[in-house]
């Protein structure tokens, strides 16, 4: 039975790991969901991956329900028009300023005048997407985690003219989604990129000033303070050249406190990028 708590209809635009595990999250919790995807090919990949995600969370026991109810309620096309009976639909295409723009107002032009619109951007000011758009109240970021089914956090990003109607709407999703919402005023970095990228870099000067080794810095966080990882492994698990482009951009938004240092400049010129090519402040190779 649809959750009164979530639109009664969904969409998203595209299918790919962060779109998928959007249509996921919602479909587990009643909703009827949409996903349009680019072409024939990758629909038939985001079906694959929705439904699998699904029949995971039914093996688990994470999920009450059925795999055929919920597959009933799951519907991918290739065609915009059918966003025109969504109240709410998730874009989560690639991070592109243009392809998101393009997207953005391709999906508000077929949505009611009441409907509301979320981008899943990792990074692009929301602000920036909403003037874009002609319906600026009735959009906001919605940023959810990688992998979708794990992770509790969403953080809620407000534009200056998001609608105070959409900010709590959006709050009760996420409540109603089993997650819980950091809600953001728009600013670089949203809270999480900025803190988590803000003590990685702090962790990078430390090794460069030989204040300690790489295990024992994470340590003292591990250790000291609860975190489950720590910040010099979980760069080396999103990808060394990940956090350089992300420190940059907060970089050239916040000012110099964001610089990234030279250790993290030299390793991503040498192709050490952390787990994915076997080292980066650890050796991954085994
Ligand atoms: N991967 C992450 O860890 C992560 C975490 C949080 C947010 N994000 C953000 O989520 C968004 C999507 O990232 P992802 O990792 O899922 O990317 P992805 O490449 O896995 O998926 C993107 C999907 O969009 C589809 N697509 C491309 N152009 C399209 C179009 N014009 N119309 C319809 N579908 C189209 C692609 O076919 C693909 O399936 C990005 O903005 C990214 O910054 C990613």
């Amino acid at each position: 039975m649809t959750n009164p708590n979530l639109p009664s209809t969904v969409g998203v635009l595209g299918g790919g790991r962060m779109g998928a595990g959007i249509a996921h999250a919602f479909l587990i919790k009643g909703a009827n969901v949409l996903v349009v995807e680019r072409d024939e090919a990758s629909a038939e990949a985001a079906r694959e991956r929705v439904e699998a995600a699904a029949a995971r969370s039914i093996e688990r026991g994470a999920v009450d329900g059925n795999l055929d109810e919920m597959v009933s309620r799951l519907n991918i096309t290739v065609d915009y028009d059918d966003f025109k009976d969504r109240r709410l639909v998730v874009e989560a295409v690639p991070e592109d300023w243009d392809l998101k723009i393009t997207s953005l107002r391709g999906i508000e032009e077929r949505l009611a005048d009441d409907a509301y619109l979320a981008s899943n951007t990792s990074s692009l000011s929301v602000n920036g997407l909403a003037r874009e758009l002609k319906r600026p109240q009735n959009f906001l970021g919605l940023h959810f985690f990688n992998p979708v089914p794990a992770s509790t956090l969403i953080e809620v990003v407000l534009g200056e003219r998001t609608s105070p109607d959409l900010a709590a709407a959006a709050k009760r999703w996420v409540d109603a989604l089993g997650k819980t919402a950091v809600v953001v005023n728009d600013a670089p970095g949203f809270a999480s990129s900025r803190l988590g990228v803000a003590i990685a870099l702090e962790a990078m000067r430390m090794v460069e000033e030989g204040v300690a080794s790489p295990a024992d810095i994470d340590n003292a966080m591990v250790l000291g303070y609860k975190h489950p990882t720590g910040p010099l492994r979980t760069t080396d698990i999103v990808g060394l050249d990940v956090r350089l482009g992300i420190a940059e951009y907060l970089q050239s938004t916040l000012g110099e406190r964001f610089a990234p240092p030279q250790i993290l400049k030299d390793k991503v010129a040498r192709g050490e990028l952390g787990r994915k090519t076997g080292k980066g402040f650890f050796d991954w190779a085994e």
